[in-house]
This record gives C-alpha cells, sequence and structure tokens, in this order.
C-alpha cells in the first residue's frame, strides 16, 4: 500500500528530526545559552539558504508538481532581512561569508533546480512547516535569551499572512498528498528530506565552531 507523501515524509524523517533536536547547537538554543553574535550569525545562513530556496521555488512555481506548494506567505527572505538589519544595527552583514556548511546546502538547492525540481519538495517541507511547528517555540525562546521587548528581531518567526498554523499545515498536506507521484519517486523525496536535515545538522554543527571555513 502507497502511503500518502505527507505520512511518508512525517514517518520518514522521524529519526533526522530527533537527531536534529539533539545537535549542540539546538540543545543550547533551547537552554537559552546562545550568544547574541552566534545567533545573529547563525541567521547570516539562514538568509543564504532561504534565498537560495526562494529564488529557486519563484523560477518554478508553476512547475506542474513542486509548483502545488507555491505559497509566497510561506517566505522567509525579507523577514531575515529585518532581523539581521535589527541585530547587527546598520553594520554590514552583507559581507559576512556563508559557512562551507551553508554553501554546500545552498549547492544543493541549486543542483536539485537544475536536475531534478521534485526533489525541491524536501527542502521546502524541512524547513518551511519545521518553521510553522517547532519554530513557535524558538520564538519564545530568543524573545527571552535576547530580552527583546518588542517584536523586533522576531521576524523570522512571524507568518502575518497566515492566521492558523495547524489549518495551513493541513492544507500543505493536502496539497502534498494530491501530488502524481510515483513510489519509487516518493520514496526519492523522502530520502532528499533526510538530506536535507542532514544538511541543517551540518549547519548547526558549523555554528558550533563558528568560523567562516566551517
Ligand atoms: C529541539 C528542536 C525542535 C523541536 C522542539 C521541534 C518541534 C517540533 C514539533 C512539536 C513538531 C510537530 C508539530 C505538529 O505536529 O504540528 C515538529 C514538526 C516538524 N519539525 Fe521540528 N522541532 C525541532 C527542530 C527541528 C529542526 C531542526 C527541523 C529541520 C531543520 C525541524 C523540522 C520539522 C518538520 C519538517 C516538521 C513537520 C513534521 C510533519 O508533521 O510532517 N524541526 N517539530
Amino acid at each position: 500500500m502507497v502511503f500518502p507523501l505527507s505520512d511518508h515524509l512525517r514517518e520518514g524523517t522521524k529519526e533526522a528530526h530527533r537527531q536534529a533536536e539533539r545537535t549542540p547547537f539546538i540543545r543550547q538554543f533551547f537552554a537559552g545559552r546562545l550568544s547574541l553574535d552566534v545567533y545573529s550569525e547563525f541567521l547570516v545562513q539562514l538568509f543564504h539558504i532561504y534565498t537560495a530556496l526562494e529564488e529557486h521555488q519563484e523560477h518554478h512555481r508553476k512547475h506542474s508538481v513542486f509548483g502545488r506548494i507555491y505559497y509566497p506567505s510561506l517566505y522567509r527572505r525579507n523577514a531575515l532581512i529585518q532581523d539581521l538589519n535589527y541585530f547587527y544595527e546598520g553594520n554590514h552583514w552583507e559581507d559576512i561569508l556563508p559557512h562551507k556548511a551553508t554553501v554546500n546546502y545552498v549547492k544543493r538547492i541549486a543542483s536539485l533546480s537544475n536536475e531534478w525540481v521534485e526533489g525541491l519538495i524536501a527542502h521546502h517541507y524541512t524547513r518551511y512547516l519545521g518553521d510553522l511547528s517547532g519554530g513557535q517555540v524558538l520564538r519564545r525562546i530568543v524573545k527571552k535569551t535576547f530580552n527583546l521587548s518588542s517584536n523586533e528581531g522576531l521576524a523570522f518567526y512571524d507568518f502575518p499572512q497566515i492566521t492558523d498554523h495547524s489549518q495551513f499545515k493541513d492544507a500543505y498536506r493536502a496539497q502534498l498528498d494530491s501530488m502524481p507521484l510515483d513510489e519509487i519517486t516518493s520514496q526519492k523525496i523522502v530520502d532528499e528530506a533526510n538530506h536535507a536535515f542532514a544538511l541543517n545538522r551540518k549547519v548547526f554543527d558549523s555554528m558550533m565552531t563558528s568560523t567562516a571555513e566551517d
């Protein structure tokens, strides 16, 4: 029997999700022990990742399969620019080089965009569904850790056009399940989602050494 893609992705990445939760970076994040410098530098990595993800989404927005999860309301690039401008206080964060792990992540997105567009579904799912889920807990942690008194610096966690996250996630999963994919392709997408989790883990690990070469 063939599982709907949304179940297949959730079940097939459970272990990768657990591993991501256990990385030292995420643990420190949850414990409120990240410095503002490290957190800001993490946002720079996310800026490069979402820039790639969103550029390639725009390019393939009419794709017969990937186009079904074309939701500009999820876009994070502009929100990241707002947060980066706030935390770097006018300094040139644009000049900070991405970590090697981030460059590799971006390269993977670009190569799928050229060679196998359906593979981008996995990257879309791994980042945006995660942002809509655990992301809300992270928002509270960031607010507390850095003593933020307003919404400034928290744009990354806010989806102003999505009022009901759980309803949105249901609609998103329905789109995934409507995709005309055979079992082999679905499995390849789940494999790619595990790869996406691994690429995220490598970026988290690079934050712990925090030099542009990592
Ligand atoms: C300690 C850190 C994390 C916590 C506490 C956390 C928490 C959660 C929770 C509670 C859900 C379920 C929400 C629901 O059922 O509606 C969820 C789903 C998800 N998370 Fe995380 N998460 C964490 C880290 C991550 C990371 C690092 C990623 C990826 C980079 C990620 C990606 C996802 C995805 C893709 C889903 C959707 C699963 C699905 O329903 O198919 N999470 N997370």
